[in-house]
């Protein structure tokens, strides 16, 4: 079959590494793409949160089946789009995927489901939302309602930040995504991301995850869009899996589907594990980038048929096979990120490493000219090993780093620290 991924970064290239190695798969095109992505599969430009333009593409490219990788697509309407023309879609519709879109609508889909969440309330209007935080006081959590690429969440150290960040919000700071605000109990325990495949009805887990979100070692320093994942997430344990599935995620899909939006695609779910219980922290409607990364390493060529089951309606007959190993990857970021950073500078050594069903690694942020690679983005490269444990993976993954020759860029030691014990 002939198949379409959307999105260009480490995610894109891990799906389209696993999607490649399928027998099923024949023609491979990814759009955007990048220069890692470019070694494997043809790359296309075209406008991926247009569902028009994606429809047009993959009827004049007899494409079967269209994956896509962002939120931003999936946002606008491109998996209805798709539907509607009669193919095959990895991705939920509009509807569903406001689960990531809006908090405010999952935090209701949690109230109904009775899934254990941080209690919150919401405002429209800033004075309402300073009277709130002064009266309830911190800790507190202040979310941007929409989607604002991962930044649109404030954890207040004092008083004074909280309506700050209020005044803020209302502001424009995060655009449109900060008209409404959502402000949330602080809730503690060790953070830890379960995939969850939904086909509308059916539900199958495909893995565990940890990230490393602050861009300093020993997780300090400001918010990134990830600078490290390992998988399986050792907190997240089979019982804290199970609790996850009956309390939280069944019954919010349930939710969905009653309500005549059912959910398919891949469910990313956020979890705080406190004393063995998992809340809801968030959802994503998508894979999580850098967690794919790991989770593609490991899955290997049966990510496409988990995928196509999940499309197809058919993943009560679907099972996952299970290799007993472990996955790391490093992302290597360009010197500045997540604040102002160069763009265009030269990465050298890549060709030097070897790459293999262990060792991959998946570009983030790259473009190819005249046989240089250079860096266009701020996280830009993804260094992955797979070893039959933790720490194999993690100095597969580190020896993998130490030969890339690039002194504009950077990259945390420290990833999977708190696994690694
Ligand atoms: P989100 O974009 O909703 O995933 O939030 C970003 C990060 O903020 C999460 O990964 C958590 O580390 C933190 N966070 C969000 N909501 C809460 C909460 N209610 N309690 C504690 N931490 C939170
Ligand atoms: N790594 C976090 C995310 O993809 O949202």
């Amino acid at each position: 079959m002939n198949i379409l991924i959307l999105g260009s970064g480490g995610r894109e290239h891990a799906l389209a590494w696993a999607v490649k190695q399928n027998p099923k798969c024949d023609r491979l095109i990814v759009a955007p793409g990048n220069a890692g992505i470019a070694e494997i599969a043809e790359c296309a430009l075209f406008d991926i949160n247009d569902g028009g333009a994606v429809v047009t593409f993959a009827e004049e490219n007899a494409v079967n089946f269209v994956m896509i990788g962002p939120e931003a697509p999936l946002a606008a309407g491109v998996a209805d789009r798709l539907q509607e023309a009669g193919i095959l879609v990895f991705g939920p519709s509009a509807a569903a995927a406001q689960l990531e879109a809006s908090k405010s609508f999952t935090k209701e889909v949690c109230d109904a489901a009775g899934a254990p969440t941080a209690g919150w309330a919401q405002f429209t209007d800033a004075d309402a939302a300073k009277r709130y935080i002064t009266d309830i006081g911190l800790p507190l959590v202040i979310k941007a309602d929409g989607l604002a690429a991962g930044k649109g969440v404030i954890i207040p150290e004092s008083l004074d930040d909280a309506l700050t960040a209020i005044d803020e919000m209302f502001g424009g700071a995060f655009g449109a995504a900060g008209a409404e605000v959502v402000i949330e109990e602080f809730m503690e325990g060790e953070e830890a991301s379960f995939f969850v495949l939904c086909d509308g009805e059916n539900l199958l887990p495909i893995g565990t995850a940890q990230d490393h979100k602050r861009v300093g070692e020993g997780d300090t320093g400001p918010n990134t869009g990830g600078m490290g994942a390992y998988s399986p997430a050792p907190v997240l344990t089979d019982e804290v899996a199970k609790k996850a599935m009956d309390e939280i995620i069944g019954p919010t899909m349930k939710v969905m589907a009653e309500r005549g939006m059912p959910y398919r695609g891949v469910l990313y779910a956020g979890l705080m594990i406190k004393d063995g219980q998992p809340r809801l922290v968030e959802y994503n409607a998508r894979f999580g980038d850098p967690e794919c990364q790991v989770l593609m390493m490991r899955l290997g060529a049966q990510a496409l048929d988990l995928m196509l089951a999940t499309a197809e309606g058919r993943l009560d007959t679907a099972q996952v096979n299970w290799a007993d190993d472990h996955a790391l990857t490093v992302v290597m970021a360009a010197k500045g990120y997540p604040g102002p950073y160069e763009k265009g500078s030269e990465i050298k050594g890549l060709d030097k490493i070897p790459e293999d069903s262990k060792h991959m690694v998946f570009h983030a942020g790259t473009t190819e000219a005249d046989g240089h690679i250079t860096a266009t983005g701020g996280r830009v490269l993804n260094v992955t090993a797979r070893g039959d444990s933790l720490r194999e993976a993690h100095d597969e993954a580190y020896a993998m780093v130490d030969r890339i020759d690039w002194p504009e860029g950077f990259c945390r030691r420290d990833i999977g620290w708190r696994a690694l014990g």
